[in-house]
Parts: structure tokens; sequence; C-alpha cells
């Protein structure tokens, strides 16, 4: 059984993929310093794996819990890194604390590595690495230009691996680019959970919904769009999940740096998203068309053919699934927050 070390296990996408890796035969411990996540995630991840995996409480800058880590666990074959801080506006009014968490935390992460040979990461990058672009789908090899310290984070660790790869050939490092990961496990028993009010889209509708926001504003109804509204390519957490294991059983066969975009290939507005969701659910999401959101860009998706070639992953999940599984996770937090 292979063991994988999981930064930020117990956030969003850490504890799917968490999830799904147990469910795959690996064996995981979770190093995370709660900054972003509620320990009782441990137990629902329990709760559906019938496994509890080994945690950590700490930071990825905490060199000596670092090397603890490894010590303890020197069977450790690879790590998925998600700790990070990813809220753009918040690494505007914050930027050198995106860079110290982000840039700095991923620096003694990987020093850490080395110096115990582990030397196979899988790193969670963003498609806001790219420049904002044309109407085409974004390849992996279009230009980059962060538009904010959060993307520059990205972009900065992307390339310090490119670098590290550079000096020790025999590293295996997979750098996977997210688009707009949405939706939660089928159980409803895991999924993302904003604190306050929600940046993103489908926690929006989502709370909506539920009577929790009065109305949704709808961010630009002026885009060059068919419908004027913003289209991006959302992509279902299981998806991103099985992109994951993709990438580390191609990582144990093949040294080098890949980067893979992980999307659909599908762009949906932003009044699409909504009707799906309102129909799939039987719910009603009342909607104003507002102003554009201020560094907003009229479409981004992804050309996922790499990551389908190179590692015989696609999305197979569509909007509806999307909607649907969002939704039974905000009725399971709804039913939480009511007892
Ligand atoms: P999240 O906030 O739910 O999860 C991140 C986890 O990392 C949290 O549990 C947090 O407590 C932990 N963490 C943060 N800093 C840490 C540190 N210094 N030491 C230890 N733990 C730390 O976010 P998520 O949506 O699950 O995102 C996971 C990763 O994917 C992040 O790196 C994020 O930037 C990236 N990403 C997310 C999206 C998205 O839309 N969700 C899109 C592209 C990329
Ligand atoms: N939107 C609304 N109303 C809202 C929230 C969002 O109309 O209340 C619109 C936005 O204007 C945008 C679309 O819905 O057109 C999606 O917005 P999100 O905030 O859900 O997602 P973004 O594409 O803006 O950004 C997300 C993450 C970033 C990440 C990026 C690419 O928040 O961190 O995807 O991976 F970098």
């Amino acid at each position: 059984m292979q063991k994988i070390l999981v930064t930020g296990g117990l956030g969003y996408i850490g504890s799917h993929t968490v999830v799904g890796l147990i469910e795959a035969g690996f064996d995981v411990v979770i190093l995370d310093n709660l900054s972003n996540a509620d320990k009782t995630t441990l137990d629902r991840i329990a709760q559906i794996t019938h496994h509890t995996p080994i945690f950590f409480e700490g930071d990825i800058r905490d060199t000596e819990l670092l090397s603890k880590i490894c010590l303890k666990h020197p069977d450790i074959k690879a790590v998925i890194h998600f700790a990070g801080l990813k809220a753009v506006g918040e690494s505007v009014a914050h930027p050198l604390k995106y860079y110290d968490n982000n840039v700095v935390g991923s620096i003694r992460l990987i020093e850490a590595m080395q110096k115990h040979h582990i030397k196979n990461i899988i790193f969670s990058s963003s498609a806001t690495v790219y420049a904002p672009q044309k109407e085409a789908a974004l390849r992996e090899d279009d230009s980059k230009t962060p538009s904010n310290p959060y993307g520059q984070t990205k972009w900065m660790i992307e390339n310090i691996l490119k670098d590290q790869y550079g000096s020790d050939p025999t590293w295996r490092i997979s750098v996977l680019r997210y688009f707009n990961p949405v939706g939660a496990h089928g159980s409803g028993l895991i999924g993302e959970n904003p604190k306050g009010i929600p940046n993103n889209l489908f926690p929006y509708i989502a709370q909506t919904a539920s009577g929790i926001r009065q109305k949704l504003n709808v961010f630009g109804g002026d885009y060059p769009t068919a419908d004027g509204t913003a289209m991006r390519d959302y992509i279902h957490i299981d998806d991103l999940v099985k992109g994951h294991i993709a990438a580390l059983k191609y990582s144990s066969d093949h040294k080098g740096y890949h980067a893979f975009n992980l999307g659909t290939g599908k762009g949906t507005s932003v009044l699409e998203a909504i009707k799906v969701f309102e129909k799939t659910n039987e719910v009603k999401i009342p909607y104003e068309v507002t102003a554009r959101r201020e560094g907003d860009i009229a479409t981004c998706f992804a050309n996922a053919d790499l990551a389908y070639k190179v590692l015989g992953w696609k999305a197979t999940k569509n909007l509806e699934d999307m909607c649907r599984d969002h939704w039974r996770w905000q009725q399971h937090l709804n039913q939480c927050r009511s007892h």
C-alpha cells in the first residue's frame, strides 16, 4: 500500500481527494493547520471510508514538524500539495500573507522532501496563472500573466518546482491547473463550506436557493457571450479527484516535470448555471444582473487534451451532476445549522 502525504487534506479538494485515495487503496497522512478547515472533516472522511487517516495538525512552514512526519513515516512515496490560501481579493489586500503561506510554505515542503528523498509531488495550481485570453480554450503552453498575488504565488511555485526538477532530474512533478471545481461528495457529508459571504458562484447560488441570501448578483450582463454573462469551465470535484489519482499513477512510472489542465473543456455561462441548478433541484434562485466584478474576464475554459493524452484522464460528470451534488451538500449544511 503506497503512503501519500496530503497537505491541506482537510480542505475542500483535499478531503475529497483523501477519500478517493483511501478508496483507491492508498494509505494517507494528512498535514493541515486548520486555517480553513474543520477537524470534524476527519470524522466525515472516516464515516465515508471506514478508515481514519493519520492526521498532523500543523503548518507546512514548520520545518521541524515536516522532519518529524518524514522520519515517522519513511515510507511516504509522494506528496499531494493542496495547502494554501486561495482568496483572490484577500491576496490583493494582504499579498505578503499569501507569498509567505503559499510560496515560503512550498519551499519549506520541497526542502523537506529533498532532504528525506521523497521526490514525487502533485501540486494544486490554477487556471488563474494564464493571461486573460482570447475566446479559445486555454492550452498548457499559452502565455501566463497572473493578475493578482494569489495567481502569482501559483505561478512562482510552478517555476520553483520546474527549477527543482532542473537541478535534480530524478524528481517527478505534476502541476495540475484546476479550472472551477464545484459539487460535493455523493454522500453529502463533505463539501465546500466557505466562511462568511461566498465569493464563488456555486456556493452563492446554493445559499440563495436555501434562502440564506436574498438574491444572487450576476456580475455583468454585457460580456461578448451568447447571453451576455461570463463563462467558466466548472468541473465536478469527483472528476478532479480522479485527475489526481491518474497523475499519481502516471508519476510512479515516469520521472519529469509536467503541467496539465484539469477542466471539462466546456464553458458555462452564469445564467446557464442558474437555470440548470433551478431545474435539476426544483428550486428558485432570485437574481439580478449587476455591474461586472472587477478583475473578471469574459470566458475561461480549458483545453484538457493533454491530460487525456498523457494521463488517460477526462472529466465525465456534467453540469446536472454538479448542481445536484452541490445542492445535496448545501441541504446537509442547512440541516446542521438548524440543529
Ligand atoms: P481549502 O481552503 O478548502 O483547502 C486548503 C487547505 O489547506 C485548508 O484545509 C487549510 O486549512 C490548509 N492550509 C492552508 N495553509 C496551510 C499551511 N500553511 N499549512 C498547512 N495547511 C494549510 O481550498 P481548496 O479549494 O481545497 O483548494 C486546495 C488547493 O487548490 C489550494 O492550493 C488552492 O489554491 C488550489 N485551487 C483551488 C481552486 C478552487 O476553486 N477551489 C482552484 C484552483 C486551485
Ligand atoms: N459570479 C457571479 N455572482 C457571484 C459570484 C460569481 O455572477 O456572486 C460570476 C463571476 O463573475 C464569474 C463566475 O460567476 O463570471 C465564476 O465566478 P467564481 O468566483 O465562482 O470563479 P472565478 O472563475 O472568478 O474564480 C475561481 C476561483 C479562483 C481561481 C479560478 C480559476 O475563485 O481562485 O476560479 O481556477 F483562480
